[in-house]
């Protein structure tokens, strides 16, 4: 795939790293490329910055036709820059772009993108503690006409933004309200892709949460408001009597590779983590009995976040003391030292971008 390239006239100054927080500041270029169903892929383009045009009928802005991914670029003590698990982006992006009837990208023409994109980008990639590229690949139907049904015209884009820590709380333990009234997903709906009206539909527990000092909620299963599904922006794991729990991925939760590689992690070390349905019942019990030992959410902006407050209905909890657990540190700790290059990455999930 032939990519063209223009590059900016007018580089932006690099940002000082302690000001970065999450996705506010975005790189000097933009990767764009069209899709229609006689063209297939087209016009491959890396251009500067900047807003784009779209006709006022698009779908994305009246059906919300919309999937998006989100990778760091780490960039290592050597000044390496690397990627973490890339191609499992890709395939969940194909993933989700199948469910909201959105075109497929070749896996391989992908990650050409991704990488060629990256490398011309990879300056902007900050070298303090903490702090990473993030890289927001994006997918929108792009028909310019009022019908509902699956588009025949799309856009891909990424954009990239230099980030902190995605909560202000950084590593130290969030407060987390479990959500008893919206629900964010159910089986058969959208809760395994990545589309932007899942968030949409999230906004208004999360107010909620905010308005009473919560950093998000927890969602429970969108049937009977039981069972344990995930956190805002991050799924979600527990020690409960020694035993490492995380709900299973029954369709209405997001399939996180943050979660998939805590699990292989854990599991190469030996320890047991069974995926399995967990109930807000099981939880409580094991909240007031004291047997829940830790308590940790995961994703890419989240990385591994302590939680160390649990609030449901009228009632509050404290977990592990209102501290980080030895468990999550140790995923803290082993999971950012592969993806930064400080810890050897036994299983093969850092990409250089050559
Ligand atoms: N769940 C939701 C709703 C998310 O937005 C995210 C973030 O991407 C995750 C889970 C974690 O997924 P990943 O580890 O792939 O970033
Ligand atoms: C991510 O972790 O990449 C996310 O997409 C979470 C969030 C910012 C929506």
């Amino acid at each position: 795939m032939d990519i063209s390239i223009t590059k900016t006239s007018c580089p932006k100054e690099k940002p000082d790293s302690s000001t970065l927080g999450f996705g506010k500041i975005f790189t000097d270029h933009m990767f764009v490329m069209d899709y229609s169903r006689e063209k297939g892929w087209h016009d491959a383009r890396i251009v500067p910055f900047g807003n784009i045009s779209i006709h006022p009928a698009s779908t994305v802005l009246h059906y919300g036709s919309e999937i998006f991914e989100g990778l760091k670029a780490y960039r290592r003590a050597d000044g390496v820059v690397q990627l973490f698990r890339p191609m499992e982006n890709i395939r969940r992006m194909n993933a989700s772009a199948e469910r909201l009837c959105l075109p497929q990208i070749d896996e391989n023409e992908a990650m050409h993108i991704l990488k060629t994109f990256v490398s011309l980008e990879q300056d902007w990639t900050p070298s303090a503690p903490g702090t990473s590229l993030y890289l927001r690949p994006f997918m929108f139907g792009n028909d310019e006409s009022l019908g509902v049904h699956a588009v025949h015209n799309a856009r891909f884009m990424i954009i990239a933004s230099p980030v902190g820590s995605y909560y202000p709380e950084g590593i130290n333990p969030v407060k987390i309200m479990i959500e008893d009234k919206d629900v964010r997903a159910v089986r058969g709906g959208t809760g395994y892709a990545k589309c932007g009206g899942n968030y949409a539909a999230s906004n208004r527990a999360g107010e909620r949460a905010e308005q009473k000092g919560y950093t998000q909620v927890l969602w429970l299963d969108g049937v009977e408001r039981r069972y344990i599904e995930e956190v805002g922006a991050m799924n979600v794991m527990f020690k409960i009597n020694g035993e490492i729990v995380t709900p299973a991925l029954t369709g209405s939760i997001l399939p996180g590779i943050t979660r998939k590689s805590c699990i292989e992690l854990l599991k190469s070390e030996g320890y047991t983590v069974n995926e399995r349905l967990l109930s807000i019942d099981e939880l409580e019990a094991a909240l007031k009995d004291g047997s829940l030992e830790e308590a940790w959410g995961c994703g890419t902006a989240a990385v591994v976040s302590p939680i160390g407050e649990l609030a449901y209905k009228d009632e509050v909890f404290t977990v592990g003391g209102g501290k980080i657990g030895p468990v999550t540190q140790h995923l803290y700790d082993t999971l950012t030292g592969i993806q930064w290059g400080r810890i050897e990455d036994k299983f093969g999930w850092t990409e250089t971008l050559d």
